[in-house]
């Protein structure tokens, strides 16, 4: 759906609910200093706006809609569901959660509801259609941020017998039930299906220590499942109601990264544009949030989204809450931007008194004026984005090569009991995004279902879950002359976590052209070694296993790489396999970053796939494309100047307004977006 604004979006959360009228009046001074154009409101505003069961007061929406309106401010306005009112707790205790320990919670925190709730269900709909029904036809509503950062699960007896009918619904009868979950394994089989418990520390899930340790790995997929699939019912509800009110008005809710409990790629085809809220630690490696971006930007086969909250300098909520250094914010928001955000977006406007948010960060300080250093890199950064006017909105980042994530994949791995604690599923399938990223090759972040058209390259690693479905896909991709990276631990076990039979990589095994015999584990540190036979390209020399290698056996593959030591040592630790037009590559072990770096750039090269320049340490460089415009983003992440050639001659840098041929220089977290 088309956006209703012409520019970045530019602001964050605003909570004025919790300061006096006059401090208002000042905040729309400040937020024009600092060419703030988006206001996030009404989040947390459940108890002020419904103080009662059947008492509504919007006396101060409506003055703040107001006097947003006066300033010229957009509204991203909250459905205010997120954090219930206490009385609402006391008088309809179903609202609350019952916790993975089986214990019933009391009223208190925040994002603390229970998802098959009727109580919420029914009042936070009717919350939603309220505001809606209030503020629908205001001219400055731009967005709908509906709850807040969904996530969490419930073990209530309500969660319990919804999850009995969702199981119903999913495999028709109790006969296919105990087959896919293998009940006859310690004596599970069920004869009813109020027999079925929730899975947490009360039954299949023993260790208090590591809840993610389960007897059964179908049952406690199929409830991680359900969870995901409960949240979204109480989105999709809202979101319906909004959407009745509002049908042109986009709606979001804002996800937050690499985030385990909600199976994004199912959520994101319900929301209008993916919105997401960004917080690094001060030693997060800049990959890592690219990594991120390239997920949010992927959960809708490419479309630009959200940056919906960072901290313009520090949260109040991580282990260490170091300040972001000079330039580290608008850096930050230019590196949302340059991977296909269409805004930098903060949390929050104006930094709380009291409550344990108050040491976070926000672009108006305690202080209260703008004579802050935060305050003045957030209003040159407004002034920069507001010089940008609408030339990136929408615009595209164009990508031939991917890498693969898989939620489900990623909670069968840490359900299943073995073979080894070091394997992480996110860290292995970065890895590879690193790989690209080291190359300044554009790289992508796919889904099992996601719009494969346009890539040449796909790195799959660690797929451990495949569908003969899935196969099918990947396979064909491959055909067509796809090239396609797979590593140790694939293709073994169905969407049940059933192991498939017959031999590992189970349906991969005709495309990967081997068969993987068994599988050792590397005590913690641990490593073994291999070497290619003769260079592959970039793709040569000697490398390190970690964590697990595997006993390969080529069929139709070819060996590239043998270990030199370990218990497989001289058998294949590489293998590279024609299909089709295509070729399928497997790595046995999980590998050193060298080794991904290398294989990237390899096959970039065969792919025919561009690098966007030379590669520095710290320098990053994406391209955003709109119509025949391009935008080559170059960005120093480095504490001291850089130089870098560039290919290509780009006719001027839009923040800058000079330009640029031959190098650029860049000074300190400096970005440039140059235009050509
Ligand atoms: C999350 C929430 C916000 C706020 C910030 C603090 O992103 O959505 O309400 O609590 O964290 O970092
Ligand atoms: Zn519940």
């Amino acid at each position: 759906m088309s956006v209703p604004w012409q520019r970045l979006l530019y602001g964050g959360d605003y909570n004025p609910e919790q300061w006096p009228r006059p401090v208002w009046d000042e905040d729309m001074r400040l937020f024009d200093l600092a060419r703030i154009n988006t206001a996030t409101i009404g989040v947390f505003a459940w108890s002020r706006l419904q103080p009662a069961e059947d008492q509504w007061d919007f006396s101060f929406m409506d003055d703040l809609m107001e006097l947003l309106e006066q300033h010229g401010i957009q509204v991203c306005l909250g459905t205010a569901t997120a954090a219930v009112p206490p009385w609402m707790a006391q008088r309809y205790p179903d609202v609350l959660r019952v916790d993975f320990h089986g214990r019933q919670r009391k009223y208190g925190m925040r994002h603390n509801f229970c998802p098959n709730s009727p109580s919420y269900r029914k009042f936070s709909t009717a919350m939603a259609g309220e505001m809606a029904k209030r503020y629908g036809d205001h001219p400055h509503l731009v967005l709908w941020h509906v709850n807040n950062e969904y996530g969490g699960s419930c073990y209530c007896p309500r969660c319990e017998a919804a999850f009995r009918e969702w199981l119903q619904d999913r495999y028709g009868s109790l006969e296919r039930l105990n087959e896919v979950w293998n009940t006859s394994f310690w004596s599970h089989v069920f004869y009813d299906w109020s027999e079925i418990v929730a899975p947490n520390l009360l039954s299949e899930h023993g260790n208090p220590h590591n809840p993610d340790q389960t007897a059964f790995q179908g049952l406690s997929l199929d409830y991680q499942r359900f969870m995901s699939d409960s949240l979204l019912a109480c989105y999709l509800r809202e979101r319906d109601v909004v959407k009745h009110h509002t049908p042109d008005v986009p709606v979001t809710t804002n996800f937050m990264e690499v985030f385990k409990p909600l199976n994004y790629f199912h959520w994101a085809p319900h929301l209008d544009i993916v919105s997401w809220d960004s917080y690094p630690r001060a030693d997060t490696d800049p990959a890592d949030t690219a990594f991120c971006h390239d997920l949010m930007r992927g959960l809708k086969d490419g479309q630009s989204f959200l940056l919906l909250e960072q901290t313009p300098s520090q949260t109040n909520w991580q282990r260490y809450n170091a300040l972001k250094p000079p330039g580290g914010m608008a850096l930050q928001s230019f590196q949302a931007v340059a991977h296909g955000s269409d805004s930098a977006m903060f949390f929050q406007l104006r930094r709380s008194r009291a409550g344990c948010e108050k040491f976070h960060g926000a672009v108006i300080d305690h202080v209260g004026h703008e004579h802050t250093r935060v305050f003045k890199e957030c209003s040159e950064l407004g002034h920069q984005l507001e010089s940008l006017g609408d030339s990136l909105l929408e615009s595209t980042v164009p990508s031939q090569a991917a890498v693969l994530f898989d939620w489900e994949n990623w909670w069968a791995l840490d359900f299943a009991s073995g073979p080894s604690e070091d394997i992480d599923y996110p860290a292995e399938v970065r890895k590879y995004h690193r790989g690209f990223y080291e190359n300044n090759i554009p790289v992508d972040v796919t889904g099992l279902d996601g719009d494969w058209s346009q890539y040449k390259v796909i790195a799959a690693p660690l797929l451990y879950m495949v569908t003969e479905e899935n196969a099918a896909k990947i396979n064909a991709f491959v055909e067509d002359g796809g090239l396609f990276i797979a590593t140790f631990l694939s293709g073994v076990v169905d969407e049940n976590d059933r192991v498939t039979l017959d031999g590992y990589p189970g349906p991969l095994r005709e495309l990967l052209g081997i068969w993987v015999e068994e599988l050792n584990v590397l005590l913690h540190r641990q490593t073994v070694s291999l070497t290619f036979s003769e260079p592959s390209g970039p793709l040569q020399g000697t490398h390190r296993g970690h964590i697990v290698y595997e006993r390969v056996h080529t069929k139709t593959a070819v060996a590239q790489a043998f270990y030199d030591n370990g218990m497989f040592a001289g058998t294949p630790a590489v293998t590279k396999n024609s299909f089709g037009k295509g070729t399928a590559w497997y790595a046995a072990a999980s590998m050193d970053p060298l080794f991904a770096v290398q294989w990237a750039a390899a096959a970039a090269q065969s792919a025919g796939l561009q690098a966007l320049g030379e590669k520095q340490p710290g320098v990053e460089l994406t391209v955003r494309q709109k119509e025949d415009e391009n935008y080559l983003f170059v960005m120093n992440h480095n504490g001291h100047p850089v130089e870098l050639p560039l290919e290509a001659c780009w006719q001027r840098d839009l923040l800058t307004g000079s330009n640029v041929c031959g190098c650029i220089r860049l000074l300190p977290r400096q970005t440039a977006i140059l235009a050509k």
